[in-house]
């Protein structure tokens, strides 16, 4: 057998994909079951995006390999995005596009990291950057932002997890997997605290649009020059405009950052893949309704089931302002039903009732499972009715 790579046999796989790969293959037996493990839409993307892609391959644009780092129209039309939603504008030389933000993610870690190199992750987190910090060479130091105070960490709590070798604060406003959004105030102080220290703002901004009842996103980078300078944006078509599958991301910051993304992306994928680059100008410039609508969807789903989660016996749930997951605390129904790991709990729910959620543990969440309602209401409603059947049945 083939002796594997240190790197990869530290690894972990994605949890929610595992998730998602077990509940399929329940699903693929005959069982009934209720998928609310994937944080992608269930919309199909907009026509008129589509239309855009189409004639790019029918008039042969499509065709042909772009500059790495992405069109110089596409780059245009991140610019204009910038001015539009941040309120600032980006020199095309400060943009690079790629596969996904996810790779975006990767290139960044692999374009600022070296050995030793401390990266601060406020827990809960998404699943992936702890590894991708890993496989950089890095080391994830963690620093908990617990449910009372609702999933966000302050600079005091930053302070402490300080060090010489800390290099980058990632910061996930809105959050996966908590779907909270810290204030202008709190990231003013936190981008302050991190220019006096020179440490490097890795703002993952790719649910800013998907925001609900009023709750208002204010990008980092938006909140002085100064902070600006020190921050790399990340951000994407996924999850706004219904695009998973296009995997289209992007970054903008500093010219040095961005330029050494740009050639880790040239000696790996090369550039995006040619239509999706013309699908995202038409996303960006094109028209923003079905955007909305799809918005006011996610906002119509998040007000129906929080309440009726939070009814559910030992479920405790703060209510998200942002992105498409709920979050809740399940150290009660655990303790009920007699389980201490939550990957368990979460694997008798799926067995039990059908109804697959995805395991806090990945998250860095040991008390906490993970639903997301990016799917139809009656789908939600059934499962929510489900696990408070669970729940009831001691
Ligand atoms: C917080 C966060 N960042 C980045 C990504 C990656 O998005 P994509 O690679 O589809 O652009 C996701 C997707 O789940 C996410 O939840």
């Amino acid at each position: 057998m083939t002796k594997l790579s240190d790197r990869v046999l530290s690894m972990q796989e994605s949890v929610t994909l595992q998730a998602a790969a077990r509940a399929k293959s329940l699903k693929a037996q005959g069982r009934d079951i209720l998928e609310l493990t994937l944080g992608e839409p269930d919309f199909v993307t907009p026509r008129h995006i589509q239309q855009e892609a189409m004639a790019a391959i029918e008039n042969g644009s499509a065709s042909f390999y772009t500059v790495a780092s992405g069109l110089p129209a596409l780059k245009e039309a991140i610019s204009r995005y910038y001015e539009t939603y941040y309120g600032y504008s980006v020199d095309q030389n400060d943009v690079v596009v790629a596969t996904g933000a996810k790779f975006i993610l990767y290139a960044f870690f692999m374009a600022v990291i070296n050995a030793g190199d401390e990266v601060l992750i406020p827990t809960p987190y998404w699943v992936s950057y702890a590894d991708q910090v890993e496989m950089a060479g890095g080391k994830p130091v963690f620093v908990e932002a617990r449910q009372e105070q609702h999933f966000k960490v302050t600079v005091d709590q930053l302070e402490q997890a300080r060090t010489q070798q800390t290099k980058v604060l990632l910061l996930n406003s809105p959050s996966n997997p908590t779907g909270m959004i810290y204030t202008s105030d709190e990231l003013t102080a936190i981008g302050n605290w991190a220019v006096e220290h020179d440490i490097l703002i890795l703002a993952d901004d790719i649910y800013g649009r998907l925001v609900y009842n009023g709750a208002i996103f204010t990008p980092i980078s938006s909140l002085s020059e100064a902070i600006r300078q020190q921050t790399i944006v990340v951000n994407g078509v996924s999850k706004t405009y219904a695009m998973t599958g296009w995997r289209v991301g992007w970054a903008t910051g500093q010219t040095d950052v961005i330029a050494a993304m740009s050639k880790i992306i040239s000696q790996t994928t090369s550039n995006l893949t040619t239509v999706s680059q013309y699908a995202t100008i038409e996303a960006l410039t094109g028209d923003q309704e079905p955007i909305e609508a799809m918005r006011a969807t996610f906002e119509e789903r998040l007000n129906t089931i929080y309440p009726l989660l939070n009814e559910v016996k030992g479920f405790e749930v703060v209510k998200p302002e942002g992105a498409f997951y709920l979050f809740p605390e399940v150290s009660e129904a655990m303790r009920l039903k007699g389980f201490d790991d939550v990957t368990v709990f979460t694997n008798d729910i799926l067995e039990q009732t059908g109804v697959a959620l995805v395991t806090g543990a990945g998250f860095g969440a040991p008390s906490h499972l993970r639903l997301s309602y990016a799917t139809d209401m009656e789908t939600l409603k059934e499962a929510v009715r489900r696990l408070r059947e669970y729940m009831e049945e001691m």
